[in-house]
C-alpha cells in the first residue's frame, strides 16, 4: 500500500463549487454536493473515486459535512442515497434532518440547468 493511501483524510468545504471534498495526501478522493435553500442544505450526490472505494472515506466525508452543516445552523435534506443510508445507520443527527420533498428535489433540478 502506498504512503498516499495511508495519509489521514481531510474534509474541507468548497462553497464556490457547493461541495465538501475529502482529500487523501495531495489527491481529491471524492466529494459530496449540496444546494442551500433557506435554512436547508440539500445533499444530492456523493462520489468516491474507484481507487479509494471501500475504505470508509464516504462515511468520513459525510460525517464531517453533516457536522459542519449542523454547526452552521442548517437543516439536512438527504436526497443522496448514501447520505440517507448514513443517517439511517447513525442517530447523531436526529432532530437536524428534514424529509425529502418534491420542492427540495426541484431546487436540485433547477440548480443543474
Ligand atoms: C457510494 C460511494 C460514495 C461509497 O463510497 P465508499 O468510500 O466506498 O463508502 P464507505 O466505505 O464509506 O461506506 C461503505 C458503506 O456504504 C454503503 N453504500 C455503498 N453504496 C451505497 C449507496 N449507493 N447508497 C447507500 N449506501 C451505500 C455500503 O453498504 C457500506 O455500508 P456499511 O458500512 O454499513 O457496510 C462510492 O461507491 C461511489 O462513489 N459510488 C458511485 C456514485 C454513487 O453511487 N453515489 C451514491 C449515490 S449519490
Amino acid at each position: 500500500m502506498s504512503d498516499e493511501l495511508d495519509a489521514q483524510p481531510e474534509v474541507t468545504p468548497d462553497h464556490d463549487l457547493r461541495r465538501y471534498e475529502i482529500r487523501v495526501g495531495d489527491a481529491t478522493a471524492g466529494f459530496t454536493q449540496f444546494i442551500d435553500s433557506g435554512d436547508q442544505r440539500i445533499f444530492f450526490h456523493t462520489e468516491i473515486e474507484e481507487r479509494y472505494a471501500g475504505r470508509g472515506l464516504a462515511g468520513t466525508l459525510i460525517r464531517a459535512a453533516l457536522d459542519d452543516t449542523v454547526a452552521h445552523g442548517k437543516r439536512i435534506v438527504p436526497i443522496c442515497p448514501f447520505v440517507a443510508g448514513f443517517l439511517d445507520k447513525h442517530d447523531d443527527f436526529k432532530g437536524f434532518v428534514d424529509a425529502v420533498t418534491p420542492a427540495a428535489q426541484q431546487v436540485v433540478i433547477e440548480s443543474q440547468r
